[in-house]
């Protein structure tokens, strides 16, 4: 931790706006001012924008107006000028083809949106899955201090007087419609019961997961990323964390500072630990390429190995995030991770200390909701990185959400070219399925989808769950809702749709999965891949326009974070020519 403060007071970016009585100057402090503003505040205070992700179609993140208020309050308090922003806002649960083609639209946009209006920090609102990942990888390329507030998750679920979980029981209940083990009734009447608050998935999905990077990474205050988005902690850390971005902004405390290899192998850690998303995997990479920092999916792999994933939460446990926050919430898992030396404990956080000064005496009210690593779910909690001829540049799967039985498992290959080939022949008996084979789904990847959907952890075919099993090994080029569980294989890299070895698997090939040994191996001749790979021709269609085409055109594969190839790297915020 080697960080200065800057000194102040000092001239700031906004002041380029602000300062002085020339006519330019006049027209942008005068329009403001038919807000009602007074005219000492241009005197040169920090201007921070409240970059919020509220929209009526992204429920998670619905209740984000009130809690800027909040946010709003801390800074008046501590002497800035507060400005709201509205910013993209992609919802996971209604977006299409997928939020995640947005993710870097949405970065993109907010980008601009920071660099060419009059503040010099900002307070990144977000909730729901890709808010969260595209306001960081912005705020990592203007480097303008900037902290998180999450919009915190649900309170939980309860049907028929079971604990039930955003996401991971839509995915159960669905599997028992299917298997005949629940009437459509009852699944309906368990709709009601899943989302009973405001706030994010309450399961352990990639909303909690990136909340929990975020505050990992030191880019929130300690404690942000478990507190009820109801409890009234949320709105008091929403208040403190308004009080603080004007003291980051005096200091010149920027992302950079923060976000460090260092910080991005302790978020690796975390997000073994607390049994993360594999999202996680994805939208770190992205940024640690916005803020330069050189982060592999082999240090994925290499720091999450050893981590023994302790919160038992759903999906690989059986709590959520409600419990987690009365144990103790992330903090306590820092402090674990600290306790064993798997934490880089004096990386920089928000806060401007070092991390572990804020969690060395949490202490763990719980201990079956953060469970002591003699009783964890999993010692190797990490996301394990599979290679192989199948995967040349890697694939992922989460050990803790998996059946151990098929984390080392030889089967037959059943091929889906793409999403609608699944669906329509997964229901179809006649199709030639049982438990032993392995189902494969191509052309879901970051081009191929496009945008990489949510459809990894494909359903398996109802004659296999009328007999009672409930998993089998899926391999494809999608994501997994962080929400779903299984043994599944994702992000295979290259994907199909740029000519992976994925595209090439036949109906009928046997393929390898071993994860101790970290392989994913096609079972067929060198010289026979090569021969397939010869012949195969893209039947993805290219887009002739619009986002999709930009988007299809320039992003990346998920191995290196699915960003688009020409917004990597931090381009700064420098204040560009006035327009008048
Ligand atoms: Fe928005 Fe889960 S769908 S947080």
């Amino acid at each position: 931790m080697s960080f200065k403060p800057a000194t102040w007071p000092r001239r700031l970016r906004s002041q380029e706006w602000y300062a002085g009585t020339s006519r330019d100057t006049i027209y942008h402090r005068g329009w403001m001012k038919n807000q009602g503003y007074p005219d000492d505040l241009f005197d040169g205070r920090p201007v921070i924008g409240i970059l919020n992700t509220w929209s009526d179609l992204t429920p998670c993140n619905g209740h984000l107006r009130e809690l800027a208020e909040k946010v709003k309050a801390g800074i008046w308090e501590a002497g800035g000028f507060p400005v709201e922003v509205p910013v993209f806002s992609a919802s996971e649960n209604t977006f299409r083809p997928t939020a995640m083609m947005f993710r870097n639209l949405a970065a993109l946009s907010i980008e601009e949106q920071m660099r060419g209006q009059p503040i010099d920090g900002a307070v990144l609102l977000v909730g729901c899955d890709k808010t969260t990942p595209s306001l960081l990888m912005a705020a990592a390329s203007t480097d303008l201090p900037s902290i998180v507030v999450t919009g915190g998750p649900m309170l939980n679920g309860y049907f028929h007087g079971e604990r039930i979980g955003s996401g991971t029981h839509l995915w159960k209940f669905s599997e028992a419609v299917k298997a005949g083990d629940m009437t459509q009734e009852d699944f309906l009447e368990a709709e009601q019961s899943m989302s009973r608050s405001s706030g994010s998935c309450n399961t352990m999905g990639t909303a909690s997961s990136m909340a929990s990077m975020a505050e990992a990474l030191g880019m929130a205050l300690s404690g942000n990323a478990a507190i009820p988005a109801v409890d009234s902690r949320r709105r008091v850390m929403a208040q403190l964390s308004g009080r603080r971005i004007v003291q980051m902004v005096k200091d010149d405390l920027k992302p950079s500072d923060i976000m460090t290899r260092h910080a991005f192998e302790n978020a690796v850690r975390t997000n073994g630990a607390i049994g993360g998303s594999t999202n996680a995997v994805v939208h770190l990479l992205a940024i640690a390429g916005r803020v330069g920092v050189d982060f592999t999916l082999d240090d994925w792999d290499r720091c999450g190995r050893d981590v023994a994933t302790i919160v038992n939460l759903m999906p690989s446990g059986k709590y959520l995030m409600e419990e987690f926050f009365y144990a103790g919430g992330l903090p306590v898992v820092l402090r674990h991770l600290g306790d064993a030396g798997l934490l880089h404990k004096d990386a920089l956080t928000v806060s401007g200390t070092a991390i572990w000064d804020e969690v060395r005496n949490a202490v763990n009210h719980n201990t079956d909701v953060i469970l002591p690593v003699d009783r964890a779910l999993t010692q190797q909690g990490g996301i394990a990185v599979v290679k192989g001829n199948l995967a040349p540049n890697g694939a992922v799967l989460k050990p803790s959400a998996a059946s151990p039985h098929l984390l080392s498992h030889r089967g037959r290959a059943v091929v889906f070219e793409d999403i609608d080939d699944y669906k329509a022949r997964i229901n179809d008996d006649a199709l030639d399925i049982d438990e032993t084979c392995v189902m494969v789904l191509k052309n879901c990847g970051p081009r191929g989808y496009p945008g990489m959907a949510e459809v990894g952890n494909m359903g398996l075919p109802p004659k296999v769950l009328k007999k009672g099993i409930t998993d089998m090994i899926r391999i494809s080029d999608a994501r997994m809702s962080g929400t779903a569980y299984g043994t599944v294989v994702l992000h295979t890299s290259p994907e199909a749709a740029a000519g992976g070895p994925l595209a090439v698997v036949r109906n009928g090939d046997m393929i390898e999965l071993d994860v101790p040994n970290r392989r994913l191996h096609l079972d067929i001749p060198d010289h026979e891949l090569d021969a397939r790979l010869k012949e195969w021709r893209p039947s993805v269609e290219t887009p002739e326009s619009g986002y999709a085409w930009l988007h299809q055109a320039h992003v990346e594969g998920a191995d290196t974070g699915a960003d688009l190839d020409f917004l990597k790297g931090c381009r700064g915020a420098p204040v560009g020519k006035d327009s008048h």
